[in-house]
């Protein structure tokens, strides 16, 4: 399969879509086995061309092809800088050489700076202020700068004519569509998975800057007709699907009765805690989503920080290691406090076999996050009748939690 595919979206639009099967880690961190892809585009215009954005430096020998297939790079009179992490910005040396001197760069005024940092290039850069616009060929381009989604310098592209979003990163997700659009036959449900996973791991951290960012569109009475992310598909049947749900995401909207397990079992002690956890929901009429590091079977952090922005409450169950939580989970509560800190419940489980450190530990790395922590129980081992019904009692806090 080629790694580059090209599309016309429009009468004028091109899609320049890299596709990376070898993505293994995202940004050498997340667990990404479903691959990514990395959209740029190119605008047509009678008065020359825009491109808006490249790809990853390994893959600036097809994207060029791909752009020469579509224009003379000659001809680009305008790049447009989104965001200048390198998965969109480290072909841009190589494009640069392609199109030439004359080329206008636009982008936030950190850009520039990046540029020099990241490429030792110093091109022909137009600082853009949040409201700037640039008319070619009877096309007017509005900048907005969205700060924070999820770097300082980022930002998008408002285009009158027909509604046009491009959104760099935001609307973004991991995966490899088989179709340009959302209505092209993709899984949607599959996909608002891969991008809940997405929103959760990179744009999470920032979150509240989505309503305030989004709020600049409603202002502007912004309501887009056509969707063009960085990552992902296409939107053009319903935009304000992507848009509500990453709306949704950043404010923590739970889905009703879903409730995240994580347990980490080195014996099955903990494991067997847990269980009564889980039947607990069950009988309850919650619907646990399971996670678990143990000696058979590893999750990843990915996958359950993307599970967190739609919960109603977390079980959170650990064993004891070297006086302290065990690393893979004392790593996860890390990042779910780092990504995806939400005012949900949350319930503390902790199994120790020589002193009761842990459960202390947890708390307080709890204790100044938004999450409402409802009871920490501790217990040796084997669980006693005593031990069962603390657990129970746990349960029933975390539930009166969700029911308010
Ligand atoms: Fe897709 Fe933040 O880069």
């Amino acid at each position: 399969m080629k790694p580059i595919i090209t599309h016309k979206i429009t009468d004028d639009f091109y899609l320049i879509r890299t596709i990376d099967h070898k993505l293994k880690y995202f940004e050498a961190l997340w667990d990404v086995p479903e691959g990514m892809v990395y959209n740029a585009y190119l605008l047509k215009t009678p008065e020359g061309a825009v491109l808006f954005d490249t790809t990853k430096a390994n893959f600036k020998e097809p994207f060029l092809e791909a752009l020469r297939s579509l224009i003379d790079p000659s001809e680009i009179k305008h790049l447009v800088i989104h965001h200048m992490e390198p998965d969109h910005s480290g072909a841009l040396p190589a494009v640069l050489e392609a199109i030439g001197d004359h080329v206008q760069l636009w982008g936030h005024k950190f850009s520039k700076r990046l540029i020099k940092s990241l490429y030792g290039l110093e091109p022909n850069f137009q600082a853009i202020k949040d409201g700037a616009t640039l008319e070619i060929g009877g096309k007017r381009l509005v900048f907005l700068s969205m700060p924070w989604l999820h770097w300082p310098e980022t930002m998008i592209t408002y285009i009158p004519d027909g509604d046009i979003i491009l959104g760099g990163d935001i609307f973004g997700s991991y995966g490899i569509p088989e179709g340009i659009f959302e209505d092209d036959g993709d899984d949607i449900t599959e996909f608002l998975h891969l991008a809940r996973e997405y929103f959760a791991s990179v744009i999470g951290h920032y979150k509240e800057y989505v309503g305030k960012n989004f709020l600049k569109l409603e202002n502007e009475a912004i309501v887009p007709k056509l969707i063009l992310p960085a990552h992902g598909l296409l939107w053009h049947k319903d935009p304000a699907k992507i848009v509500n749900a990453y709306a949704q995401w950043a404010m923590g909207k739970p889905e009703k009765g879903k409730v995240v397990v994580i347990y980490s079992s080195m014996y099955g002690y903990v494991e067997k805690a847990a269980q009564v956890a889980i039947e607990n929901l069950k009988e309850q009429g919650f619907h646990p989503e399971v996670f678990r590091f143990t000696d058979e079977h590893r999750d990843s952090v990915v996958d359950i920080l993307g599970e967190i922005p739609d919960c109603e409450a977390i079980v959170f169950a650990t064993a004891t290691y070297e006086s302290g939580v065990f690393p893979l989970m004392a790593h996860l509560l890390e990042e779910i406090l780092h990504k995806t800190a939400y005012n949900k419940p949350i319930l503390l489980l902790s199994v120790f076999g020589w002193a009761g450190m842990t459960g202390k530990q947890l708390t307080s790395m709890l204790e100044s996050s938004p999450f409402q922590l409802v009871d920490t129980i501790e217990f040796k081992g084997l669980l006693g009748t005593e031990d069962r019904e603390n657990i129970l009692v746990g349960v029933s806090k975390l539930t009166n939690a969700i029911n308010g």
